[in-house]
């Protein structure tokens, strides 16, 4: 009797359980059942969950969400902290609203949804009436409201259009060579977003490292748009600034900037799978420096090491790595060299004998090392999110840095294993903070370029390493700069390469850039030719490929294309100056250095268009057009204001389409009306002194600007110290009047005069300078100029 009354108990529970076991249906937030203020934050209890709305800045808010109770707050993307900007709180009874000095957010009770405002009171973003957020097992979704006229912009590193939606996207990093141009999720994770409709934008950043989806208005009959991750907590940062670029400021406050580079890295950069041996390496520096081609950088893919073992050097193709750099670096040129994460499994070798001993592997939970096969065969692999890892890794370092390594190219860090698979079981973390492969999967490239950056700057005696990777998570910038891994030398990838830049630049990322020519397969001497032109208006400026293509050094083509590339890598030297300026206002403010239109011109319908949704600019005062290379002319769009070509000199009325010739030796290219842009003269190498003039470029337009001039060593962190040296420099057409200011900071500049070059100055033959009459002297079709002295005194120009 008693065994019958358990089973018909165990089966009258057993539905119930199953239904818990395997949720078939959402689970909502539920009503809101209480709110608390804190210091810097709102604490809502609702029915099913625990809800929090901190304030980081006046325009920077975080909602958190978890079923329950919230676990420790940890971010790898987020450098900041909450602060007190909440200023009030008014209860209303089905609603209450949160007001900072920018936004209001109302809280609706039945149940728990936010809606965000601008003061003015217009709706910025709002999740979905009727089912805001919900949990379906371990995976949590956010719908949101979606706007008629709503644009998606950003997530960093993706294909597809620079408006995203209608198209959905997963973050999952993953190694997919010769990826097709719609392929989604590519090597980099950077769950941010900005949208835009009406007169209004906003931004938002997921940050939850797990597998994260978004969806933009994809199958949803443009119902709705919704961002979901697979397990953990709703976890999204709201940015309120009113223009894009006030987000990109925002998002990169949080999530941090990059640091300045060295200047060499800015240089053009020849590399190739591989360059081996040394006397090979030394021949293409000796066919730069003979050809008289700039180039700053070689690179060294995975065979200089000893079976690709990281940290070693193979010695019969490189019996002396310190001679060799020491005569690379005589010449002016910085040895970068290749380090994947896979620790080959073999006693004896150090890495893996140090690993092992300490337990720096990744493990299965029973703790045995997993292992995975990458180049050296089978593997182990790093668990960057120890710090004493990461140490170890990057102490390990002085293989390189000792010989004078100064550039280190992360790659096969998604991480990557021949299959692809690495099995979610995979544990990471020391006892009481492990984490599954789930979590630490899209961070484990972030993880890696931190310990790359941090141990070799720490190595390099106070001067600044170059880092480069493929793979990323959102902060991705602080560390390292990202190309887009591993192209095909086809038209489409290299106009879908400035999408890919422009969009890694929207989400914080500005020292990016494709392998310029294309990685897999060979380009026609056209493809290889505007590539080329196009490499030299895009940050990373790296031309490499497969070990199975032909050769594509400038020369590889025949005289005629190495005549054209080498005035483009001239050109690239020429705009130095204005390049570093660039890098550094992005170090400064997050403003990326290639530039979407739509970070400018948001509100203009064109910049979305398929046809010109490509172009972009390069710093504050450079258009770039991409062109393919079959296109010897071509339609492109001009935004509101004037542009000079700045081959030509040919001034167009912004606001219109206009059809423009395109030869491959000269890529669309225009300067803005009132723009300012200093140049230098075209040296081999950034170790080569330039003149000692300073061409300041000034186009003519209508409207008042200012631009910062920046310069320091390029080399150490002095700059922080002061030893910098910036000058404002304003042009105001309505006085007749150019001022450099004195200079700020300590460093004492390369250029001791200036030329100053006006372009569409019609009338203009003599000018003033601090009143010292100059007659102009013409220097190209519509271009005068005049020199004087540039000293620690203010200059004033009049003309
Ligand atoms: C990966 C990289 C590529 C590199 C190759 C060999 O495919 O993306 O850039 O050349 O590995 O190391």
């Amino acid at each position: 009797m008693k065994n019958i009354l358990s089973l018909l108990i165990a089966l009258m529970v057993m539905p119930s359980f199953t239904l818990l076991a395997q949720p078939r249906l959402p689970v909502f937030t539920g009503k809101v059942k209480s709110m608390a203020r804190k210091e810097a934050s709102l604490l809502v209890k609702t029915e099913n969950s625990t809800a929090e709305i901190y304030s980081y800045s006046p325009t920077i808010l975080r909602i958190r969400i978890t079923r329950n109770e919230p676990a420790e707050d940890a971010s790898y993307a987020v450098i900041q902290k909450p602060a007190s900007f909440l200023r009030d709180l008014q209860e209303f009874r089905d609603s209450a609203i949160l007001v900072t000095d920018s936004l209001k957010v109302i809280i609706h009770r039945n149940p728990l949804r936010l809606v965000f405002r601008n003061m003015k009171g217009d709706v910025l973003s709002e999740e979905q009436p009727g089912f805001p957020v919900s949990w379906l097992g371990t995976e949590v979704t956010c719908y949101r409201k979606l706007f008629a006229d709503e644009k998606f912009l950003g997530l960093g590193e993706k294909t597809g259009n620079l408006d995203k939606r209608g198209n959905s996207y997963v973050n999952w990093n993953s190694d997919i060579p010769a990826y097709k141009t719609n392929h989604d999720p590519l090597y980099q994770s950077i769950p941010f977003f900005i949208g835009v409709h009406g007169k209004v934008v906003y931004g938002i950043f997921l940050d939850n490292t797990t597998l994260t989806k978004f969806n933009f208005g994809a199958s949803t009959d443009e119902q709705f748009s919704s961002f979901s991750a697979a397990e953990g907590e709703m976890n999204y940062y709201f940015f309120g600034s009113s223009t894009v670029a006030g987000i990109i400021r925002d998002y990169t406050w949080l999530t941090g900037r990059m640091q300045m580079p060295p200047y060499w890295s800015l240089g053009y950069q020849q590399c190739r799978w591989s360059y081996f041996p040394e006397s090979q390496v030394m021949n293409i520096a000796q066919q730069f420096r003979d050809r008289k081609i700039p180039c700053d950088v070689i690179y060294l893919d995975i065979d200089y090491m000893d079976a690709y073992k990281i940290f070693t050097w193979n010695k019969e193709r490189f019996p002396d790595p310190k001679g060799m750099t020491g005569k690379l670096n005589d010449m002016g040129f910085h040895l970068v060299t290749i380090v994947d994460p896979g620790i080959k499994v073999e006693k004896g070798y150090f890495a893996y004998d140090e690993g092992v001993a300490n337990g720096y592997f990744a493990k299965y939970p029973n703790g045995t090392n997993y292992i995975g096969s990458v180049w050296p065969g089978r593997c182990h692999f790093p668990d960057f999110t120890q710090e004493a890892v990461r140490k170890w890794w990057g102490a390990s370092f002085n293989r390189l840095v000792d010989p004078g390594v100064e550039g280190f190219w992360n790659d096969m860090n998604e991480p990557s294993a021949w299959g692809q698979s690495i099995p979610d079981i995979v544990q990471f973390g020391t006892e009481g903070q492990k984490a599954s492969m789930t979590r630490v999967h899209n961070i484990y490239g972030l993880e890696m370029s931190r310990a790359t950056f941090e141990g070799t700057k720490a190595l390099m005696n106070g001067k600044r390493p170059f880092v480069l990777t493929r793979a990323g998570y959102a902060g991705i910038q602080r560390y390292s700069a990202v190309w887009t891994g591993d192209n095909e030398a086809t038209d489409e990838h290299m106009l879908l390469s400035a999408r890919m830049v422009t969009g890694l630049g929207l989400s914080g990322v500005s020292f990016t850039g494709p392998d310029v020519g294309g990685f897999m397969g060979n380009p026609s001497e056209e493809l290889y030719t505007r590539w080329m032109s196009m490499g030299v208006y895009t940050p990373f400026f790296r031309n490499h490929s497969a070990w199975d293509t032909k050769s594509k050094e400038p020369w590889s083509f025949g005289a005629g294309v190495e005549a054209k590339v080498k005035a483009m890598i001239e050109q690239r030297y020429r705009l130095l100056p204005y390049i570093y300026s660039a890098f550094r206002e992005s170090a400064v403010n997050g403003m990326p250095v290639a530039r979407s239109l739509a970070i400018q011109y948001t509100f203009d319908e064109k910049v979305y268009w398929w046809k010109y949704q490509n172009e972009y600019l390069f710093g504050e005062n450079l258009l770039v057009a991409p062109v393919s290379c079959t296109q010897g002319a071509e339609k492109i769009y001009l935004p509101e204001g004037g542009w000079y070509r700045l081959s030509t000199d040919e001034f167009y009325k912004g606001g219109a389409e206009v059809i423009v010739e395109a030869p491959l030796n000269d890529l669309p290219v225009f300067a803005r009306a009132s723009g300012i842009i200093p140049m230098q003269s075209v040296i081999q190498h950034t170790s080569q002194k330039p003149s000692s003039v300073l061409d300041l470029h000034v186009y003519n337009g209508d409207r008042k600007s200012a631009y910062t001039y920046y310069e320091d060593d390029g080399v150490t962190y002095q700059f922080e110290n002061g030893q910098f040296c910036q000058r404002m420099i304003t042009f105001d057409p309505s006085a007749r009047r150019i001022i450099i200011s004195a200079p700020e900071g300590s460093f004492g500049s390369k250029f001791t005069s200036v030329a100053l070059i006006l372009h569409g100055f019609r009338d203009t033959r003599d000018i003033t300078v601090n009143g010292i009459s100059y007659t102009l002297k013409m220097k190209g079709r519509d271009q005068w100029f005049a020199e004087f002295p540039l000293t620690g005194e203010p200059v004033e120009i009049r003309y």
